[in-house]
């Protein structure tokens, strides 16, 4: 055996030996590293003479070819194996059943949020989203709130600190802005719901700083107080899952409706127990109107050619009236003992066919 072809030998040898990564670098440098025992060979090729160069040169590079090969071949060799231990010693047995100890709750207003979303599906409504951080123009000015209006403190907003220019962001007050977001981007028909967090300076057994909402937009040609109307009462009788459902709609004042209406639904008290649909008594459940023209129009659509509703609704108060739950503080105190008990099973997919709630 030549000099050259035992050198690779045991060069080969070594790389296969390598049980790790270090070890194989540590290959790798003895080899082809500055001062490597390839390298060195290939630095006696300038004191060689011409026929002697041109049988070693050649023999020279094949052999640092080769060795450059098997060490890159045994690195991936070597990350798969390392792959296939870690993946080993991480398996999870899928089919192990959950152990009911463990098992997490939904939250009341992730689960009102999917019934209410389901219902709407089931009309035709596509689901839109917006930023909880907006400014003015989303959340007031372009839903036809007057600069200075009073209107404007009705709603206990959160502010940013002003930019330079004056101007201040906001975490929106209702979700409102998303209607002009949708309306300024796609065409109508619309028909859209819009879930999300809201934001106001309040805090009492009724209010806190965050909570949630629904919002309703309908835009076509034709929309009128009929249909919306017709829509509302027609969700009231699902989500709360009645055969009928009285509903009566009382003249309000929204900026950006006109005319606007809060709608009430009919309950009885019975004991402890609050009945929906039937009885003397009246609740709000939300607020609602047609589109204002001007709204319309500070989203580049023509009023004369269209026009529609919209409502918007409060998901925790309709999470507490349908599932009984007393306190909405208790919905942010993030408390195990309160979701384990008013929580819902997460297989539990609220859906139209086999009944919202089981
Ligand atoms: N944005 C209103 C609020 O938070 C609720 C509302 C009322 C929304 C009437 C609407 C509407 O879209 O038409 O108090």
């Amino acid at each position: 055996m030549s000099d050259l072809e035992s050198l690779e030998t045991d060069l080969i040898a070594k790389i296969d030996g390598a049980a790790d990564a270090g070890a194989l670098e540590d290959v790798r440098v003895a080899a082809l590293g500055k001062k490597g025992v390839v390298s060195e060979r290939m630095k006696t090729l300038g004191k060689m003479s011409p026929e002697e160069r041109k049988e070693m040169g050649p023999a020279l590079n094949g052999l640092k070819t080769r060795i450059g090969e098997a060490i890159d071949a045994k690195k991936l060799a070597l990350e798969e194996a390392a792959l296939d231990a870690r993946l080993a010693t991480e398996k999870v047995d899928v089919t192990l059943p959950v152990r009911p100890e463990r098992k997490g709750r939904i939250h009341p207003v992730s689960q009102v949020t999917e019934e209410i979303v389901a219902i709407f599906s089931a009309m035709g409504f596509d689901v839109a989203e917006g930023p909880d951080i907006e400014d003015d123009f989303y959340n007031f000015t372009a839903l036809n709130f007057p600069e200075d209006h009073p209107a404007r403190e009705m709603h206990d907003t959160f502010f940013f600190e002003p930019k330079e220019d004056g101007s201040r962001r906001l975490l929106r007050t209702h979700t409102s802005p998303v209607q002009i977001r949708t309306m300024m981007q796609q065409k109508p028909p619309i028909r859209i719901i819009i879930p999300g967090r809201v934001y106001r300076c309040d805090s009492d057994q009724t209010h806190t700083p965050v909570f949630h909402q629904v919002e309703g937009l309908v835009i076509d040609r034709e929309s009128h107080m009929g249909h919306l109307k017709g829509t509302l009462e027609a969700f009231a009788k699902t989500y709360f899952e009645v055969d009928s459902v009285k509903t009566r709609f009382r003249p309000h004042f929204f900026p950006f409706t006109e005319p606007s209406a809060e709608m009430d639904i009919g309950y009885e008290r019975v004991g402890n127990e609050i009945r929906i649909g039937q009885g003397d008594d009246w609740m709000e459940i939300l607020g609602c109107g047609m589109v204002h023209p001007n709204v319309l129009k500070n989203c580049g659509l023509d009023p004369d050619e269209y026009q529609g509703f919209a409502w918007g609704m409060g998901v925790d108060r309709l999470a507490m009236l349908k599932y009984g739950i007393p306190d909405l503080r208790d919905f942010f105190a993030a408390d195990a003992r309160w979701l384990e008990h008013y929580g819902f099973d997460p297989l539990d997919q609220p859906n139209l066919a086999v009944g919202l709630s089981r």
